[in-house]
């Protein structure tokens, strides 16, 4: 990668961030990805560069819709970054060129959400000519949005010098020390609701890890191939035959570890009335809704025997307690093992953020990535557009 660091000093740079935050009520409710993207901005505006960024926010369709528009998000950045940050609202055009003439050299703009454009997700050669033609280089800042191959994370970069911004090369490092040559064992932790979702991805961990647990919803569709009796538990009966194929495939390379006892209730409700039991006491009107404490327990002791965990995923319903008492502890569990520097502990994925979150121990993981799809799609294996674009 060429690094910002080598970058020219005094030019115009267009920087791709993600800025795609959850906002509520039409202000920032998580600024993570905002913060995220300080060093680079900081990094650039002290060379005296002009910097305008480029981002995308939720999915316009092409379409200009008031309610995506990136403005609100020009004063919390400014804040945050203790500067003023001005706002064009187009990211290509006579206005926007206008708007980035008119800044100080060392300051920032934000250009309006990049999707208004219908040739951005399409990777339209000749948005990304329009957008380049109001820089001197690009920096992609974007991991999290590298998995799209759209104008301005991909395209752009066949039409001006590219560079690695700092939290991009922090993702990928990281990514890279946890899982790229692992400090061995390596344990993963991967739930959620679906196998099909998620089928390449626990094909390609199989393959790279020790030990994987599986947890959430999908784990009721490994029980159920291996013929526990889920009653009304969410489950895919129809993957049972690729469950059973997962599980012979990692006989002798990775041990797969399943829960041995579950949290079931009669319905998903806030402090509904639940039970913990072993795997064969389960009544055809209850759900699985966590894993148990044995279970915990069995992942307690993996972490401990194991020097890097992956985790996606939660291990139950962890947005309505009691459900989220499995992830919880284990979230736990891996934060003090981080802590006193046994364990490499990484995390990615929207729903694996805010269970950390929730369980108060993101800062204690060794790295928590910013990005959802991303994270997935690089733990898959798959090469990310907006990655290869800057290799090249
Ligand atoms: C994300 O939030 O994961 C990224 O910003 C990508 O957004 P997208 O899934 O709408 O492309």
């Amino acid at each position: 990668f060429r690094r910002i660091e080598d970058a020219p000093s005094g030019q115009t740079a267009l920087v791709r961030v993600d800025f795609n935050v959850p906002m509520a009520d039409g202000r920032v409710s998580d600024d993570t990805r905002l913060r995220a993207a300080l060093p680079t901005i900081q990094a650039l505006t002290a060379k005296g560069c002009k910097v305008a960024l480029l981002a995308h926010f939720d999915r316009p369709k092409g379409k200009r819709v008031p309610e995506m528009s990136l403005a609100p998000l020009a004063e919390p950045l400014a804040k945050l970054l203790r500067a003023q940050v001005a706002f064009a609202d187009d990211c290509v055009g006579d206005a926007a060129k206008a708007a980035i003439s008119a800044l100080p050299a060392g300051s920032a703009i934000l250009l309006e959400n990049t999707r208004f454009h219908a040739g951005e997700e399409t990777n339209d050669p000749e948005l990304a000519k329009q957008i380049a033609a109001l820089g001197d280089f690009y920096v992609n800042d974007a991991f999290s949005a590298a998995h799209r191959a759209h104008a301005s994370t991909e395209g752009i970069a066949r039409v001006l010098p590219a560079y690695a911004g700092k939290q991009m090369e922090r993702e990928l490092d990281a990514l890279e020390a946890a899982l790229g040559s692992p400090k061995r064992p390596v344990l993963g932790i991967v739930g959620g609701a679906k196998v099909s979702t998620k089928l390449e991805l626990l094909r390609n961990l199989i393959a790279k890890l020790d030990k994987l647990a599986i947890g959430g919803g999908m784990a009721n569709t490994f029980l159920y191939a291996q013929g526990v009796e889920i009653g009304g538990s969410l489950a895919e009966k129809d993957m049972a035959d690729t469950a059973r194929e997962i599980m012979a495939a990692a006989k002798g390379k990775c041990e797969l570890l399943l829960p041995v006892d579950v949290v079931v209730a009669k319905e998903v409700k806030p402090h509904a009335e639940a039970r913990m039991c072993g795997l064969d006491e389960i009544q055809a009107d209850e759900k699985i809704l966590d894993a148990g404490e044995k279970t915990v327990r069995h992942l307690r002791e993996a972490m401990k025997h194991s020097h890097t965990l992956i985790w996606n995923g939660p291990l139950g319903v962890f947005e309505v307690p009691p459900f989220d008492q499995a992830t919880v502890i284990a979230a736990q569990v891996a934060a003090e093992l981080a802590k006193d520097g046994k364990l490499i502990a990484v995390a990615g994925g929207g729903d694996t953020v805010a269970a950390l979150n929730h369980a108060g121990v993101a800062a204690d993981f060794t790295f928590v990535s910013t990005a959802g799809g991303a994270f997935l799609e690089w733990m898959e294996g798959k090469p990310l557009p907006g990655v290869e674009a800057l290799k090249r």
